[in-house]
């Protein structure tokens, strides 16, 4: 059986499930691929702690370049995280030229171009499973499972802090401060919850997904993020009564060659899978021109789940490496540019929520400065005022409008003093689901 070194850079929760994982399945893998990938060293700066696996002491050190030059080693795993250390790591290896495997969403999102370039140029690759969707093999999809496709559209729920947050502030009434200490609590969310909740950890995925999906790189930049901070509990209410579900969604379109990229809270047809889906948990709906509408479902973070991702990339690496003379693979993207939609450009149906005085006509004058901005009324839904004289809550559903339309209807109507107060505008997807409203 031919065996293949393996360096392990962060042995934090996901390198110490890597490791539990090969420990449990690496003859399976073995007998699977025919190769047998062997740890020859695990750094970490914390090689005290016990992690619930047991590891020969030899393997541990302090120093994660010694782990990265060892001529044993010829997969290096990052599992250290962050845009700062973890990049020098990689740039090492790759320097050397040995494969690299890595959950670094940030970086690849970020600093990508960098890392390919390094790649390219010793021609060693780099494998990230693991850096979107934990343990959904939504990259493998994209790069095989998918490959005789043209992408039309995807969409995911990628951060399982955000679903969870969204589905407690719905199952259990909450409100989002509540509901985010909750995650916290449950060791959720990231250390800076800000990547979670202001959507930019969804806006990473987003951008490497995408850039899958095109094969040309999708910088940050191009990606419209809106996060759930601050999202009121009666918006979801309303949608749950509309018929909706609010998720914090990664949109991605490709119309005629034209990108439409971005993250924010959404409302979904309950009748989708997408809308079933709860707490941690992540998906990803994937629209092929070949196969037509595919999902896929499962944990999206933690331990377990982000190691099986990790490890199939080690039995993929092992398998390409023990080939000789292979043919190598062309880079999952290149550099160059797209062409995006501006957000202002944007097609959707809106979901509006007006704080309107309760006088006669205001609904009139609502309706008209919708009208005079394009924008058509699907449904109207006026709550009572839980005392008279206060504002009252007046939900619309519109039909497909232009972003930037709706932006200046809401406007102009913000600034009619005596019509009401703050709006609310959320985004809808249907998801090919036809609603009548
Ligand atoms: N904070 C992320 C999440 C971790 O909640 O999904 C996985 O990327």
């Amino acid at each position: 059986m031919k065996q293949i070194g393996v360096g392990l850079i962060g042995f934090g929760t996901v390198g110490a499930g890597v490791v539990e994982a090969l420990q449990r399945n690496g003859a399976v893998l073995a007998e699977r691929t025919g190769v047998l990938p062997v740890l020859r060293g695990i750094a970490d700066i914390d090689i005290e702690r016990d992690r619930g696996v047991k590891v020969d002491p030899a393997l541990l050190t302090r120093d994660a370049l010694s782990v990265i030059r060892n001529p044993e080693v010829r997969i290096v795993v990052e599992l250290v995280g962050g845009t700062t250390i973890a990049k020098t790591f990689i740039l090492e290896a790759l320097r050397l030229g040995k494969t690299v495997i890595t959950a670094n969403k940030a970086l690849l999102a970020e600093q990508g171009a960098e890392i390919l370039a390094a790649s390219a140029a010793s021609g060693a690759d780099v494998w990230f499973e693991a850096s979107v969707a934990g343990g959904i093999p939504i990259i493998r999809v994209l790069r095989d499972g998918l490959v005789a496709n043209r992408i039309t559209a995807l969409y995911g729920i990628l951060n399982g802090t955000c679903n969870y947050i969204l589905t407690r502030m719905e199952r259990e009434q909450m409100t989002f401060d509540h509901a985010l200490k909750e995650a916290q609590a449950a060791g959720y969310a990231e250390a800076d919850p800000g990547l979670d909740i202001d959507g930019y950890d969804t806006a990473h995925k987003a951008a490497i997904l995408a850039s899958l999906a095109y094969g040309v790189r999708v910088p940050m930049e191009r990606v419209f993020v809106e996060g759930i901070r601050g999202l009121a509990k009666v918006d979801i209410e309303h949608a749950r009564s509309l018929g909706y579900r609010v998720k914090l969604l990664a949109v991605i379109k490709n119309e005629r060659g034209v990108v439409d990229i971005r993250v924010h809270p959404t409302l979904v047809p309950v009748e989708h899978m997408l809308a079933s889906v709860m707490g941690v948990f992540n998906a990803v709906v994937v629209d092929g021109d070949v196969v037509g509408q595919t999902v896929y479902y499962g944990r999206g973070a933690g331990r377990m789940p982000t190691a099986s991702a990790v490890v199939s990339d080690i039995a993929e690496a092992s398998r390409t490496l023990a080939v000789e003379n292979r043919v190598a693979r062309p880079a999952p993207y290149r550099g160059g540019e797209l062409a995006y939609l501006d957000i202002g450009d944007v097609i959707s149906r809106y979901y509006l929520r007006l704080s309107l005085a309760d006088k006669p006509g205001v609904l009139g004058v609502v309706a008209t400065e919708l009208g005079r901005n394009n924008i058509s009324l699907a449904s109207v839904l006026q709550k009572e005022p839980h005392t008279s004289g206060r504002a009252v809550p007046v939900v619309v559903l519109t039909h497909p409008a232009r972003e930037r339309d709706v932006t200046t209807a809401l406007r102009a109507l913000e600034e009619m003093q005596a019509i009401g107060t703050k709006s609310v505008r959320l985004r809808i997807e249907d998801l090919g689901i036809e609603k009548n409203a």
